[in-house]
Formats: C-alpha cells, structure tokens, sequence
C-alpha cells in the first residue's frame, strides 16, 4: 500500500512533490546519461520518472520494434500543458517507435458529459490538428477512437476478470455511488494502452506511454492487469540468476498440462518444458535448471538486463499456445509546469494557461499578468534578484519556448541577480512565445485539409 498518498487522475488538484511521489509510487529516476539524443524535457529534468523505461531505451539501441501510446480526453481546448506528451511522443518517433493516438471519447462521455459527437469533432479540430502541426508524421501515426474500436473494449472488458471493485476503490477512491460508466473507464484504457500488442494491431513488442504523473494510477493497473493474464512468471532468483514460474489460471489449465482432477499430465507438461528450454537456449542460454514437477525453470546465469528479451520470448510461447501474451506497458511521467496564476493549469480556466490557438495579444496579456518571481521594487530586485522557481516566464521558457540550454541558463542568472527585471523576463518569454504561436499556427495551416491521413480507417 502507498499509505494515505492516491493519486487522481480526474483531480483539479495536482500534488508538486515529485520525489515523494516517485518514492511512494515505486517509479525509477530517469538517467539522462542513459537517453540518446535528449529532448528538452529530458535534458531540464521534466521528464522525471518511469517505469520500465529501459526496456524502450535497449529496443532503440537495438533497432528493434517499439511502440508509443498516448490518449487524449477530448474536452475543451488543447493548452500548453498537453504538448509535453506531443513532445515526447515525436522524440520517441524519431528514435524508430509507432504511434498510436487514442481519442478517449468514451472516457469523455463518462467522466465529462461531452457527447460522442461532440468529442469527435474537439478531438479533430483541437487535438489533432495541433499535433499534426507539432510535427507528428501520419506515416507513423495511428489516430482512433475508443467508441469505434470493439477490440479496445473486448480487451478492456475481459481484462476486468482480473480485478475488482476493491482495487478499484483502492486506486482510484471509487464508492458506491460512483457512476459505473466511470469506473468503466480505466478499463478501457487499459484495452487502450495494452491492444497495439494484439496481431491486428502490429504485434508482440514493447509499448511506451509517456504521460503526466497524474495518470500513473492507470498505468499501474495495467501493468498488474497484463502480469495477472500472463502464463509465465519470471523473476529473480534468491541465489542468483532469474526463475521462470508457470502460473495456472482457469483459462490455461488444460494447455499447462493440469486435469480436470487438479492432477498434473505429465506428458502435457514435459512438452510444455521442452518448448521453453528450446526458447531459452535460442537466446543462448546453456544453464537451465528445469523442475517440471513443481513448474519452474532456474537460468543461474541469467542477469537483470537479459529480463526483458526472455520476457518477450516466454509471452510469444503463451502466444503460441493460445494464451494473449500482454506485455506490461513501460511509462515516462513529465512535471506539471504551472499555472500563469501559480495554480494548476487547465482548459476551463482560461487565464491558467496558454491555448494554441490563443492570439499574441491574448498569450501577452497572459504573461503580462502571470505570477512573478520579481521583488515588490526595482531597488529590492536589484538587490535581492528574481525567484526562478516562482516565475512563470522563467518556467515557460524552459518548459517550451527557450529551445537553447545555454541561452535559457543565462537568462537565468541575469535574473537571479537581478540584472534582468520582472517585466524583461517577461518580455523575453513573449517574443519567444510569438515566435512558437506564430509557428504553430502556419503549421496548423498547412494540415488543415488533411487531417484524416492520421485517422485510422477503422475511426473515419
Ligand atoms: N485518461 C486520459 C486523460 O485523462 C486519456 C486517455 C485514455 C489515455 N486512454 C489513454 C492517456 C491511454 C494515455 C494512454 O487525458
């Protein structure tokens, strides 16, 4: 358990205390050392935690397939806030992986009343134009809906099998008086993050979904959802090395060899084993310890970086013997910048943050009266200089618009010591602004009549 600590995804509220949710929620620090070719997210520290983030990393270093998943909730306006995953996401294109969009209408319909209709037509016009001009390539790009894809929600739906209305109450702070169409939700989205594995949808590999921290609580009951279908166990070994474990479910029983009577078939069982030394010693291991009796397969010589390439050859024999093989979905999670206010940002408050299709007039007057590190007096400022972490500018440079490391420090210092004043820093960050506004709008442009290369053909 994580102690008094949840974390709500349909919140206003937003905790900032990063590291003692990376702590409570058990993810892992991001090693920029580790990232090829950082994004600005990576190298500024905002991309701050993961799950299983390695395993993306070594399919790059390996040129192997991967995949991306992202979702968006298609309610009010797409905002600054919402271009981090963008971001993130085109890194990930540009280092080999597919995309796939999901359009959580149903998601939308459940948690915000906006109607089918109606979530499709914000999803195209706000979302995904934008990030069409953003820079995602529709060549790599799969765009569908949750309301138009019976995959997502069989998938969702037998996944349920696995969990219950306590864990549900535990992860998300459900009772009874919640509307069921919402605690419907998580479960498709875990249809939604876990189907680009399925054959249809380009197959065994792993998937990555950068998000904000706020959605970890999904990811979390994905991951467990994916492990509890699974026909194999791997984990390490107390001596040493790594175990592989069968896991008897009622829907394998008959092809893990165990009868009707609970009595285990051994000839079922030893050609079960004979199948997974034959996986593992394609991989090119020569010492496997096998108990067929008690189910277990010992690889002494294993070590942790061999887990993820047994895991995938263990899922493809689940696969191979009628099982659906779901790998758990690795995870990014980015820092909030904050609100221009110095709250949350968000769509039904206008003034929080910066929409993409705000005019320069309506961004300036924005920045112009967004919180400030600045001191009450010039003379003070001098003094004293400038909080960055408080200024907004400040933020929104290095969150968006300042794209050069050493420009962004030195803008940085100047106001820390007060050589540069509030009202500059302010200006700085909306010429810069400007510019990206400007850009995205030409861009925008651009895509406008072709918006439905992304769509997939089943979501037109
Ligand atoms: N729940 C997400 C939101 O509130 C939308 C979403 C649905 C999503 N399915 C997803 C996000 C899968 C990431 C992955 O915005």
């Amino acid at each position: 358990m994580v102690g008094e600590s949840r974390i709500d995804p349909w919140s206003s509220q937003q905790s900032t205390d990063y590291t003692r949710i990376r702590d409570n929620f058990g993810l892992s620090e991001v090693e920029i050392s580790k990232i090829p070719n950082p994004n600005q997210l990576h190298r500024r520290g905002i991309v701050f935690a993961h799950r299983d983030f390695d395993v993306i990393l070594d399919s790059i270093h390996r040129g192997d397939n991967f995949g991306v998943l992202t979702g968006l909730m298609p309610s009010g306006k797409m905002h600054l806030g919402h271009s981090m995953v963008i971001e993130q996401v085109k890194w990930f294109q540009d280092h080999g992986g597919d995309i796939t969009v999901t359009v959580a209408d149903l998601e939308s319909l459940a948690t915000r009343g906006v109607s089918l209709e109606e979530g499709r037509r914000i999803a195209l016009s706000e979302y995904i134009h934008n990030y069409a001009a953003l820079g995602l390539d529709p060549e790599k790009t799969n765009v569908y809906f949750q309301s138009m894809r019976p995959d997502v929600q069989r998938l969702g739906f037998m996944l349920g099998k696995k969990t219950n209305l306590s864990e549900f109450e535990a992860i998300y702070g459900f009772s009874g008086d919640t509307n069921l169409a919402h605690v419907q939700a998580p479960l498709i989205q875990a249809g939604d993050i876990l189907h680009p594995q399925l054959d249809e949808y380009g197959g065994l590999r792993p998937i990555v979904v950068p998000v904000g921290v706020d959605q970890d609580p999904h990811i979390r009951l994905t991951r467990g959802l994916a492990g509890k279908t699974n026909w194999f166990n791997l984990k390490e070994r107390k001596s040493g090395g790594l175990i592989i474990g069968l896991s008897i479910q009622d829907e394998n029983k008959i092809q893990m060899g165990v009868s009707e009577s609970g009595g285990v078939n051994r000839q079922v069982r030893s050609s079960i084993f004979e199948k997974l030394k034959l996986s593992l010693s394609k991989l090119g291991f020569a010492d496997i310890l096998a108990n067929p009796k008690h189910g277990t397969i010992e690889l002494p010589g294993a070590t942790f970086g061999d887990k993820s390439r047994i895991k995938i050859s263990l899922l493809s024999l689940e696969r191979e013997m009628g099982g659906m093989g779901l790998m758990p979905p690795c995870s990014t999670y980015h820092r909030f910048a904050v609100g221009m206010t110095g709250d949350k940002m968000s769509s039904s408050k206008p003034e929080t943050t910066i929409f993409m299709s705000d005019t320069i007039e309506q961004m300036s007057k924005k920045v112009k009266r967004a919180y400030s590190g600045g001191q009450a007096t010039i003379e003070e400022h001098r003094r004293l200089g400038g909080d960055l972490s408080k200024d907004v500018a400040y933020q929104y440079l290095q969150f968006f618009f300042e794209e050069s490391d050493s420009e962004l420090s030195s803008i940085g210092r100047d106001y820390e010591s007060g050589r540069l004043l509030a009202g500059e820093i302010k200006q700085i960050c909306i010429d810069k602004a400007s510019d990206w506004l400007t850009d995205l709008s030409e861009k925008r442009d651009q895509w406008s009549d072709r918006i439905d290369d992304f769509i997939s053909p089943d979501s037109r």
